[in-house]
């Protein structure tokens, strides 16, 4: 019995961890604050690319590449700066943000 208490608290624990991973898009909103210069108030672009309902993998992916220096379009050398300050939670949390815009 104790056994599987432990076993059904860990699963509990397990799909909180994953539901924390798929982004708080309250929090991505405030983090986004920073952005509408470029990708508009409601990410539809200006600057920089629409950002609205792309998917939060796409966003995820291009935002950690930014972060980690690598090329991602002509203008990665606009976009890099940005991306540098935000924390991996931060970025999760735009990318669940935007893909509901
Ligand atoms: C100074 C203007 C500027 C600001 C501010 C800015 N961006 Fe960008 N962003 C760009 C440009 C320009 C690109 C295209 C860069 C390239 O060619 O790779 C871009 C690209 C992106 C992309 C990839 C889009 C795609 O379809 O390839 C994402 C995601 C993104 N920005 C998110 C953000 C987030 C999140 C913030 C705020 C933390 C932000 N940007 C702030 C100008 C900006």
């Amino acid at each position: 019995m104790k056994k599987l208490l432990i076993s059904l608290t860990a699963a509990g624990l397990l799909s909180m961890g994953s539901i924390a991973q798929a982004g708080d898009a309250a929090a991505g909103q405030a983090a986004y604050a920073s952005c509408i210069g470029c990708h508009g108030a409601a990410g539809e672009g200006g600057v920089g690319p629409k950002l609205a309902s792309v998917a939060p993998a796409e966003t995820v992916d291009k935002l950690k590449k930014y972060k980690a220096g690598e090329q991602v379009g002509p203008m990665t050398s606009m976009m890099a700066p940005m991306a540098a300050g935000l924390s991996d939670a931060d970025i999760e949390n735009i990318a669940a943000y935007v893909s509901g815009l």
